[in-house]
């Protein structure tokens, strides 16, 4: 199988068994946000306790990549300190900009490595992350 098959089963995957779907509860750090270009919006919701991010969950809708990309950054952050959260955001930017980023924190974000070289999807990919640097912003 070539790599990129094995990318686009990753990212379908995601997207049609997303993970940490729904919301946490109305007392959760939640941020709305919308893709101006084509309408899609996401509602992220963190839950933050002695600076981790002990849960992550989202709703939405959106193309594949958008929503393959929310379902995997809510795997890569949950569980870690709000320094990591925004670290792995960073390098995931770092991806989208066709940087060599740091593999060990992305996991399965780099099947979405891809996406650099298509402009007009970067702002899909980096919808839940837009609203996840918002969210780690008011957990400061
Ligand atoms: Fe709307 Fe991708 S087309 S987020």
């Amino acid at each position: 199988m070539q790599l990129d098959d094995l990318y686009r089963e990753v990212i379908m995957d995601h997207y049609t068994h997303p993970r940490n779907k729904g919301m946490i509860s109305p007392e959760a750090l939640t941020v709305e946000l919308k893709n101006p270009t084509c309408g899609d919006e996401i509602t992220l919701q963190l839950l933050v306790e002695d600076d981790r991010v002990k849960d992550v969950r989202f709703e939405g809708t959106g193309c594949s990549i958008s929503m393959a990309s929310a379902s995997m950054m809510s795997e890569a952050v949950k569980g870690k300190s709000v320094a990591e959260a925004k670290q792995i955001s960073e390098e995931f930017r770092k991806l989208m900009k066709g940087q060599e980023a740091d593999p060990d924190l992305l996991g399965d974000l780099e099947s979405l490595g891809g996406v650099s070289r298509f402009p007009a999807r970067i702002k899909c990919a980096t919808l839940a992350w837009n609203a996840l640097d918002r969210t780690t912003e008011q957990a400061l």
